[in-house]
């Protein structure tokens, strides 16, 4: 006698995720939540007084008016990735340095992590290695950054004349670490949508790939050194500073300096983005220096 087949049992299964906001104060971080029934606990009081990323994703609005988050504000939602459901529990910390005691205690356990910076605030760039080392720091034994997605959030991009961050810097620091980049507005919604789309995407590839980021998102065909070297080369204050050698320095130690540099970003063998600008910036101090030594 036939026995009826067992169901299948629906391994796609719902997954639960966690997810922190991390940058300067007044990044726009908050502002990023607009559509997606979005539960805070400030939604049984006054969350219409709340401001701005996560907001305009959650609520499909922009809160123009800055009310600083105090400590950590917490969200549970759901999202759809493929066949599959997705609860995220996002917590939007705090930027300002006073929150440290709060921030500190929520690193553990995330899955993903939204970088956020203004760019028209150059310190809140310069910043998101530092925000890198807190997180390492307070995650202890626990951080392997292998296992969780990185988006970097390259945010205000609506403000176009107090830019003081090109999109090829930001990519550059991003993708180098293996990191998603997005261009974002929370005030326009540009790029909002599709980062999230993207980053809920990738946390779920992550979790069903045995909780490693997959290895496509983190090759990139330059290395960090190169990327490092070519930030570090825009950044030079002077010729000396963008050889890496010391003022008075010999044709030897500069030529040393060059010839090493010139093997890093040749433009044949280095395809980071910037590498072409770098590499000529570097052959022009390189002469200049050498006019003026003995
Ligand atoms: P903390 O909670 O203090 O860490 O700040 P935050 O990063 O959460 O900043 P928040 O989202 O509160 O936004 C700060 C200010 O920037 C608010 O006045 C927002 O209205 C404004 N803002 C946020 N995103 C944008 C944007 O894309 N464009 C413009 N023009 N303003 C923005
Ligand atoms: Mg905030």
């Amino acid at each position: 006698m036939e026995t009826n087949p067992p169901k299948r049992r629906d391994n796609k299964k719902s997954l639960r995720v966690k997810v922190i906001s991390l940058g300067n104060a007044e990044v726009g971080k908050t502002s990023f939540k607009t559509d997606f029934n979005y539960i805070s606990p400030h939604d049984l009081t006054d969350y219409s007084t709340q401001s701005c990323i996560i907001k305009r994703y959650c609520e499909k609005r922009f809160v123009p008016k800055y009310l600083a988050t105090i400590g950590i504000d917490y969200g549970v939602t759901k999202v759809q990735v493929r066949d599959r459901e997705i609860k995220v529990n996002i917590f939007d910390m705090a930027g300002h340095p006073f929150f440290y005691e709060v921030r500190n205690e929520f690193y553990k356990d995330s899955q993903g992590v939204l970088l956020v910076y203004d760019v028209g605030l150059r310190e809140s760039f310069d910043a998101l290695d530092s925000w890198l080392g807190e997180m390492k720091q307070e995650m202890g034994s626990q951080a392997n950054m292998d296992s969780i997605v990185f988006v970097v959030c390259a945010n205000k991009v609506d403000l176009t004349k107090r830019r003081v961050v090109d999109e090829g810097e930001g990519r550059l620091w991003a993708e180098s670490r293996g990191f998603h980049y997005f261009e974002t507005s929370a005030q326009s919604g540009e790029g909002i949508n599709e980062m999230f789309q993207a980053f809920f995407s990738s946390i779920t590839d992550m979790c069903e790939n045995g909780g490693k980021r997959p290895v496509s998102e983190v090759s990139v065909g330059f290395t960090k050194e190169q990327a490092d070297t070519i930030r570090r080369i825009r950044n030079s204050k002077d010729s000396w500073d963008m050889l890496g050698v010391k003022p008075g320095a010999t044709r030897e130690e500069v030529n040393k300096a060059y010839r090493k540099l010139a093997v890093l970003l040749h433009p044949d063998k280095c395809v980071a983005p910037g590498s072409e600008d770098a590499f000529k910036a570097v052959v022009n101090a390189r002469t200049s220096l050498l006019k003026n030594i003995k």
